[in-house]
């Protein structure tokens, strides 16, 4: 497998350079140099006259997509216990399987199922929560390098408010993190480490402090959860009165500030959290199938984009049921709209270019320069086949791509492209 190498796809290009606009080029070329987008050309330019041209005809090529929040241990029970909201679901499914990743075996096992079918979707780059067990988040690392996908990969970190078998001992919790650090780093091709409080609840503030200070020590981003859940929201006013979700991971410099984080959900921020987060650079990973799934409310994107926060989507299997990113996308349309209908209704609902540009060059700017067919950044594409969906006859592609967006599944992705190597 190579990644210097120049090569064109040639079909119907769609993507989205600014929020709420796409981007389509009818029959064109998309020139591969290294592992980035050269450029687009309706005819092959003189340096690339001769390069290799894979021709995709009348499909079209988007960008690889970007799960910015998923859960690889929890895809085993996807699909079921959806019957109750957050706390009493964690205790009664997440933690229970989450508990079994000590057993490598098992582990190895469970996680090979995530790595195939996340391979197979149309996910190019995704975040995700591994367990708080080393060896089996090491080698979920290596075996999603295998595959050419490229991720951010969390071992969680918890010492409060869980079982005992998920239960870390503080200072234990930052040893461990700190030398799975230093064995992940560098090591697992387009596989990085991102340090993983779980949520405020189940971190004490000893650890929240220590994980701060490793994320500044070693240059590492965050994620976590935040305001996801009322009785969520509550429990956390009641551990740390006096301050905000929020304001709590900031204190413990685990809010983007310094570096980079990503926060999932953020259905009950405040106005004030939102300004903090905006001034910290934070991602909000909007995760509209499980705040769905678990009755936990609907995020207010709309005042979020108004702020001019970044924004991506996730799947956040399983509390999402679903990992495809395209059902991400159409069920954030669908929630916005539930939110104007039920709550604001002088906010405009989501509209499938925004969504789109959410769901590819909104989270790929997580990892700089990813997400979009500019030139620079990196060749994530994407072959989809639209012929078994319906009659094409007269659509655009931005019906087209609608089209996919509501109804298309891993069987409709013919080919895709991670950083300029073909994984299928
Ligand atoms: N908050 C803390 N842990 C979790 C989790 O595993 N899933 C979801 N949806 N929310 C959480
Ligand atoms: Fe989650």
């Amino acid at each position: 497998m190579t990644y210097e190498h120049t090569f064109a796809l040639k079909g119907n290009l769609v993507y989205a350079a600014v929020p709420g606009k796409l981007t389509t080029r009818y029959n064109a070329y998309l020139v591969c140099a290294g592992n980035q987008v050269a450029g687009i050309y309706d005819a092959l330019p003189e340096p690339w006259a001769e390069i290799p041209v894979t021709d995709y005809q009348d499909r079209l090529i988007i960008p690889g997509l970007v799960d910015l929040h998923t859960h690889a241990p929890q895809f085993a029970f996807r699909g079921i216990g959806m019957d109750m909201e957050l706390l009493k679901w964690l205790e009664t499914y997440p933690f229970r399987e989450e508990a079994r990743y000590k057993d490598f075996i098992y582990a190895n096992q469970a996680y090979d199922r995530f790595v195939a079918a996340l391979t197979m979707s149309g996910t190019a780059r995704a975040v995700i929560f591994a367990t708080i067990h080393s060896p089996a988040t090491l080698h979920l690392m290596e075996m999603l390098s295998e595959t050419g996908l490229q991720a951010y990969v969390g071992k969680v970190s918890m010492d409060r408010n869980c079982p005992v078998p998920l239960r870390e001992k503080t200072k234990a919790a930052l040893e461990d993190a700190e030398q799975w650090l230093r064995q992940s780093t560098d090591r697992f091709p387009g596989i990085r480490p991102i340090l993983t409080p779980r949520f405020v609840p189940s971190c004490s503030e000893k650890l929240m402090a220590g994980l701060g200070a490793l994320s500044a020590a070693y240059d590492v981003p965050v994620q976590s959860h935040l305001s996801e859940n009322r009785a969520e929201v509550h429990w956390v006013e009641e551990l740390h009165p006096g301050r905000s979700y929020a304001g709590v991971y900031d204190q413990f410099g685990l809010l983007g500030n310094p570096k980079p984080c990503i926060m999932a959900h953020c259905v009950y921020c405040t106005e004030e959290e939102l300004e903090l987060m905006k001034n910290n650079g934070v991602f909000v990973a909007h995760c509209p199938q499980s705040n769905t799934n678990l009755a936990s409310g609907i995020a207010p994107v709309r005042r979020m984009l108004r702020k001019g926060l970044r924004i991506g989507l996730g799947t956040d299997v399983a509390g999402g049921s679903s990992l495809s990113m395209f059902r991400a996308m159409s069920d954030a349309i669908q929630v916005s709209k539930l939110r104007r209908a039920l709550l604001e209704e002088d906010e405009a609902f989501l509209t499938i270019p925004e969504v789109f540009y959410m769901a590819t060059k909104g989270g790929g700017a997580f990892w700089g320069k990813a997400g979009s067919f500019e030139p620079g950044y990196a060749f994530d594409a994407l072959v989809l086949d639209d012929t078994d969906l319906g009659f094409k006859g007269g659509l655009d592609l931005e019906q087209r791509l609608e089209r996919i967006i509501y109804l298309s599944d891993d069987r409709n992705i013919r080919a895709k492209y991670v950083a300029g190597q073909r994984l299928f």
